[in-house]
Order: C-alpha cells, then sequence, then structure tokens
C-alpha cells in the first residue's frame, strides 16, 4: 500500500450553494416555481443556513476542511429591478469574514441555478439585457467583498442549468425548446465574459488579483452500445456540445454548435483563470431518431445503463471512478489549474457514501500523478440540502440534516474525509 500525498496548500471542503441550504428565498425564480407547485417540495426553510453559517463552518474547521464553496444568492443582493439589498450584501460580507476567521478559503458561485424574479418576469436569460444586470450585480459584489475573495464560479454548471431549465423543462422557466437553449447559451457565455470582467477591473482587487472560472460538468461520455456506429457518433457529438463547446467559446471566443453554426464572440476569449470541475460520473449515450431536446439526450441517462455497468448510486446514476482520472488528466491538458468545485454522491448506505468518496479521491490523485494540475477538491456537499426537482429525498451531505430540528450530525464519510484533509494525504491502492 502506498500513501499519496496531495500538493501543499491543497484545498479541502465541500460546497453548498444559496437556494439548497439558505432558506427563505422568496425572491428567486425557485421559489416562484415551487410556490406555483411545479415541483413536489418546496424549498422552505431549507437548513437554515442564512442563520447558521458560522455553525455549519465551525463543523467544517472541525472535519479538517481549509477551504469552502458556496454561492452568493442575486435575487437576496437585488429583490426587485435596481433596488440593492444592503443588509443582504453585508450578510456576505459576514459570511466571508467568518470563513476567513477559520481559515477556510472561501470559493463563491455568482449564480447556481437560480435568478431574480423580476428578470425572469421580463425574459430572464432569453432577454440580452440580462448580461448587463448579471455585470451590474457583480460589480456590487466586488465592490463589497472585494479581495477577501480569490476564487470565484460565475455560473454553475452552464450545461446542466441550461438542460435542466430550458430543454427538459424541470426549472424555472420550464422551457423545452432547442432554439431557446441556444439564445440562454449565447447570454450565459456573455454573462461570464461580463462577470469576468467586472471581477479583474473592480478596483478592489487591485492589490490580490481574482482567479475567475466556470464550475463545469464533466462527464465522460460513453456509447451505450459498442457496436453500433451510430452510438458512437451521437456519444462524441454530445461531448462536443455538452463538455466542449463552452469552455472552447471561453478560451478562443469561438462558440461551435455542430450542424449549426460557428459564432465568434471576441469578448469572451481568454476568460477562464482556472478550471472549475463538477465531475459525477460516467453517462451513457444511445442513439435514437427524432430526439427532443439535444441529439441523443432521448437516452435517459439512469435507464439505458449496459450491462458493464456494475455499480450505481441510490438516484441509479454510474458509479465509475476510472472515469474521473480520465476526465481530469484531458482537462488538464488545457494548461489551466483544475479545482475540483464538486463530487461526491447520495447513497442510502453512509459507508457505501464514503467509498464513492474515497475512490474518487483516488482516482484524483491518479491524475495528478500523472500530471493534472489539480488544486483542490470540494465535496457535495457539507449538508444534506434540497436537490431541486427532486426535493428532500435525496441526501447528499457528509453531514446529516433533520429538517424538523435543523440538528446536524457528522456521517461517518465526513469523519473519514476529514482524515484524508487532515493527512493531505490518501492510500492508493487500499480495497
Ligand atoms: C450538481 C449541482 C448541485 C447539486 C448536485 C447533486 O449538478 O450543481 O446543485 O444538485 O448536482 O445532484
Amino acid at each position: 500500500m502506498t500513501e499519496f500525498s496531495f500538493p501543499k496548500n491543497f484545498l479541502w471542503g465541500a460546497a453548498t450553494s444559496a437556494h439548497q441550504v439558505e432558506g427563505n428565498n422568496v425572491h428567486s425564480d425557485w421559489w416562484a416555481w415551487e410556490q406555483a407547485g411545479r415541483v413536489q417540495e418546496r424549498s422552505g426553510l431549507a437548513c437554515d443556513h442564512y442563520r447558521r453559517y458560522k455553525e455549519d463552518f465551525d463543523l467544517a474547521v472541525s472535519l479538517g476542511h481549509n477551504a469552502h464553496r458556496f454561492s452568493i444568492e442575486w435575487a437576496r443582493i437585488e429583490p426587485a429591478e435596481g433596488a440593492w439589498n444592503d443588509e443582504a450584501l453585508t450578510h456576505y460580507v459576514d459570511v466571508v469574514r467568518a470563513l476567513r476567521e477559520r481559515h477556510l478559503e472561501p470559493i463563491v458561485t455568482l449564480h447556481h441555478f437560480t435568478t431574480p424574479q423580476w428578470l425572469v418576469e421580463q425574459g430572464g436569460w432569453l432577454n440580452p439585457k440580462i448580461v448587463h444586470c448579471f455585470a451590474r450585480y457583480v460589480e456590487r459584489v466586488a465592490a463589497a467583498l472585494g479581495d477577501s475573495v480569490r476564487y470565484w464560479i460565475t455560473i454553475n454548471e452552464p450545461l446542466v442549468y441550461i438542460r435542466m431549465h430550458f430543454i427538459d423543462g424541470l426549472g424555472p422557466p420550464g422551457l423545452k425548446n432547442l432554439k431557446d437553449a441556444l439564445q440562454v447559451t449565447r447570454h450565459l457565455i456573455y454573462a461570464h465574459a461580463a462577470g469576468y470582467y467586472a471581477l479583474h477591473g473592480a478596483p478592489s482587487m487591485r492589490h490580490a488579483p481574482p482567479r475567475v472560472s466556470i464550475a463545469q460538468h464533466l462527464p465522460e461520455f460513453w456509447p451505450c452500445r459498442r457496436w453500433w456506429p451510430m452510438d458512437h457518433w451521437i456519444t462524441s457529438l454530445t461531448d462536443q456540445i455538452f463538455n466542449h463547446a463552452f469552455v472552447d467559446a471561453l478560451r478562443d471566443g469561438r462558440w461551435t454548435v455542430p450542424g449549426v453554426a460557428t459564432w465568434e464572440l471576441p469578448e469572451a476569449r481568454q476568460t477562464l483563470d482556472f478550471l472549475g470541475v463538477n465531475f459525477y460520473g460516467r453517462q451513457f449515450i444511445r442513439w435514437k431518431p427524432m430526439p427532443q431536446g439535444w441529439p441523443g439526450s432521448s437516452c435517459d441517462l439512469a435507464h439505458h445503463y449496459p450491462r458493464e455497468v456494475k455499480e450505481r448510486t441510490s438516484l441509479g446514476w454510474d458509479v465509475h471512478p476510472p472515469s474521473f482520472t480520465h476526465a481530469l488528466s484531458r482537462w488538464g491538458h488545457l494548461g489551466l489549474p483544475i479545482l475540483v468545485t464538486e463530487n461526491g454522491t447520495y447513497m442510502t448506505d453512509d459507508a457505501r457514501r464514503w467509498s464513492y468518496i474515497r475512490r474518487h479521491i483516488q482516482a484524483m490523485a491518479q491524475a495528478i500523478r500523472r500530471g493534472a494540475p489539480v488544486i483542490g477538491y470540494c465535496c457535495w456537499s457539507l449538508l444534506d440540502n434540497f436537490e431541486w426537482a427532486q426535493g428532500y429525498g435525496p441526501r447528499f451531505g457528509i453531514v446529516n440534516v433533520d429538517y424538523a430540528t435543523q440538528r446536524r450530525t457528522v456521517r461517518e464519510s465526513g469523519h473519514r474525509y476529514a482524515d484524508v484533509c487532515r493527512r493531505n494525504a490518501i492510500e492508493l491502492n487500499s480495497a
């Protein structure tokens, strides 16, 4: 058995997002969506993290973390158009201070699936105005937080957001339309670029330049039926659209949708300082004529698994740690530092949760050995939380939350993860 030591100053932490943990996020589009009865369960008080953040950060420190990823809620900062809520802004200043006091490096997300409801009523991500609105919001946040934050994520999982909200209709505004999705993608690319320049241009950042990225969901796509050429074709097309197109646009200012067009977006060129990577597993793609949404998306991720898939999470997702090594290695070739902004699982059996996390950390270690420039790892999630359309059923936390009492209990997986964080090392070939 060999022990692998991670690089010095490696970031170890866990991630959350505002709407999923804070509670009473009443000015956001997700809140309105829930009140309209579009999902079975409402977020309500969630984990009451808006009030209990200090206690939660104490827990993170007690678990050996040295970093923490969270998101700022735009709808709290600007609950109505141009009406800035200084109290909310001060709240996030306090949050960052609380992290710094505990020696937790803040990793701040500016948009994690939720948008102010007033803006959505004006067309939201379909309205080009949103780019300017987003930049204005980022400027406010940058002025308030300044260089107390080094790592920034503008948009969380742009492609998952687009798919869930504009193709599958599972979140607000509930659209199912490819043309709209393309428009939204363009605005998200522009919004990221505008956010990037707002952060880099902020006078408050003069002394310590920010490091800015998106958090890109990077599944490894595999053909469902290896013997069927059409499955291979649709798999590489999906990889291009889902994994590459957005990142490429932020690298070289050129956005290509295969078979549709290539657009020059020079504003977006060179707007990644690092790459935030969210990884959950492999996804199998199967060609089916007359696809609705993305070509091949008719391959329902949870239902078309080939026989070789041996292990699934409690949500039915594939578990395949070697794909994580592969993903990190292949994205490492971009030459940007990689920060794992999310990786984790929902398993009803916590021992299996730990097995998943441990094997993925080992897979990450393998990738680092092969040269992938990984600088940190955030487990999803610190707390059990509101899992969007699936409500409170799936529990991703390394800390259990009793929603009736708001009592937090660290799971065994949380303790085991703490051991890795403290040692900054992991055994490589333990069973
Ligand atoms: C990610 C998302 C998180 C969380 C997680 C678990 O795609 O960023 O908000 O829901 O998946 O499914």
